[in-house]
């Protein structure tokens, strides 16, 4: 079975005929229903797999109420934060579902699970009045090569976003990295003056210092021995509550959300 959105939408009607036709010339007789993906398939669960090809930051209940238990649920995740790793949950039958995380997985975000924000139109007001420290951690420590900083910085502040400003038209200013709350309450900046790279300018704003919560999150996962995605797991209850862990459910990670 395959999801789409319906016509006029890259993975509607036409595209799924195409699909169809290939697999039907491969033996195959797939039925296709055109949809919302976040609400499944009712009319032909229960399955005995559920994949999807968009990324998510919460697995749609409806997903584990159509598996069979025993089934999978094999899904693309996102952070707010990050982008990356891939999912696969076992379903138990009673509503609780729970695996581990492989790394090289990058799909787009699932089209009713995103914020659509963006740092000076929703976040960042003239009249807020920012504190000022230094930090020493690199803001390229978890924003840059290192995906699986990344990853674990975005299981443990999963409502943290965060985009790159170059050049800002600011003095002594050469890149600042921005930092906000999904609900756009809190927000940070960290400066970079285009010299030094172990000093770094913070500003702080709203109930939540969110570069100190970072750097939290990244001592957390350099004190656990920097694991990649493939140490991590998540667990989610019957209620939908997403716990993240590493190496075994007994061992959650921190929420710093
Ligand atoms: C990475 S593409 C994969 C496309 C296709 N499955 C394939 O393998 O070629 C992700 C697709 O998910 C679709 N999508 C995103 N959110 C969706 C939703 N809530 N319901 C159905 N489709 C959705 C997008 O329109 C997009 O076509």
């Amino acid at each position: 079975m395959g999801w789409g959105t319906g016509k006029g939408d890259s993975s509607g009607d036409g595209k799924h005929a195409g699909k169809k036709a290939s697999l039907k010339a491969a033996g195959l007789e797939p039925r296709v229903a055109t949809g919302d993906g976040a609400a499944g398939c009712a009319a032909s669960a229960r399955y005995d797999r559920v994949i999807a090809t968009c990324s998510v930051r919460q697995v749609p209940r409806a997903w584990v109420e159509q598996t069979k238990p025993g089934g999978v649920i094999l899904t693309p995740w996102e952070s707010p934060w990050f982008c990356y790793g891939l999912l696969r949950l076992t379903v138990d039958g009673q509503g609780l579902a729970s695996g581990w995380f492989s790394p090289h997985s990058a799909f787009m975000l699932m089209r009713n699970q995103r914020t659509d924000l963006r740092i000076y139109r929703d976040v960042v007001r003239d009249e807020h009045v920012p504190t000022e420290s230094v930090t020493r951690l690199s803001p390229w420590a978890v924003t840059g090569d290192d995906w699986a900083a990344q990853f674990a910085i975005g299981l443990q502040l999963r409502n943290v976003w965060r985009t790159w400003h170059d050049n800002p038209d600011v003095d002594g200013v050469a890149s600042r990295l921005w930092l906000a709350t999904t609900d756009a309450e809190s927000w940070a900046a960290v400066d970079w003056d285009g010299r030094s790279d172990d000093r770094f300018t913070v500003w702080e704003h709203g109930p939540r210092r969110l570069w100190a919560a970072v750097e939290v999150a990244y001592q957390w996962w350099q004190s656990v021995g920097s694991p990649g995605p493939e140490r991590f797991g998540m667990t989610i209850t019957p209620e939908g509550k997403h716990t993240a862990w590493l190496d075994s459910p007994e061992q959650p990670v921190p929420d710093l959300s």
